[in-house]
């Protein structure tokens, strides 16, 4: 069986990392969510006081931080110099920032950098915005996932626990912006690879696109 790697990109919300660490599973391949790589970032930096608006600072600070990666019953943990923080990454505070910082050239090279290493030895299912077009553009499958704004915020919605749940109109704002900043970034922005696939999700359920993408995989191994 050839051994291959899967990019899976979209706006957010779309439900790539569910989906990615699903499909990841079933082949017994490793998952990586690079989302959780530039939100580890944003969560060390705004913990230094270094905001996006001084990025020598940044990339100055970033050569200080050992970004890890484990898997973590089917999912993953992230970890900064030895700290475990998966935990404090998914804040609104990370999550209104984290843009910011994704647009920072330099940031973005040392990323996909340690991203192409994760993938050297293949069999990775990689999630992001740029995997298909910047990190693997040699990747044997390529996702594009996408589902409406407000389906996307339906579902980030019903994930989320009491505590965190802001309203949904909110988070279709929120989303929107993120989709805006991604999709118009000069470097690597947010869009869909020539070959990749257009999965439109708006009416399928997790099961159905998981069932898609792995047999898409399986014709290719
Ligand atoms: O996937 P997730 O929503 O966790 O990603 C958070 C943010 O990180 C995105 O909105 C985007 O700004 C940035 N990102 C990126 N390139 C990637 C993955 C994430 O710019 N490959």
């Amino acid at each position: 069986n050839n051994r291959i790697n899967i990019a899976i990109d979209g706006p957010a919300g779309a439900g790539k990392s569910t989906v990615a660490r699903l499909v990841a599973n079933q082949l017994s391949y490793i998952y990586v969510d690079t989302g959780a790589m530039y939100r580890a970032v944003t969560w060390f930096l705004t913990k230094h006081g270094v905001g996006p608006e001084v990025p020598d600072q940044v990339l100055e600070h970033v050569q200080h931080m050992l970004i890890e990666l484990t898997p973590d019953h089917g999912g993953q943990r992230v970890w900064v110099n030895g700290e475990d923080v998966t935990s404090y990454i998914r804040t609104p505070q990370v999550n209104g920032l984290v843009s910011r910082y994704a647009q920072i050239e330099g940031l973005r090279t040392h990323l996909v950098q340690l991203q192409r290493q994760m993938a050297l030895r293949k069999g990775v299912v990689m999630d992001g915005r740029d995997i298909g077009t910047t990190v693997l553009p040699d990747a044997e499958v390529k996702i594009f996932m996408t589902a409406t704004v407000k389906e996307r915020a339906l579902r980030r919605f019903n994930e989320m626990n009491d505590a965190e749940r802001t309203s949904l109109e909110q988070l279709e704002k929120d989303i929107s912006m993120r989709d805006t900043l991604d999709e118009q970034r000069e470097i690597s922005p947010l869009r869909r690879a020539e070959d990749a696939i257009l999965l439109d999700t708006t009416e399928m359920n997790i099961h159905q696109v998981v069932e898609k993408i792995v047999s898409l995989c399986r014709s290719q191994m």
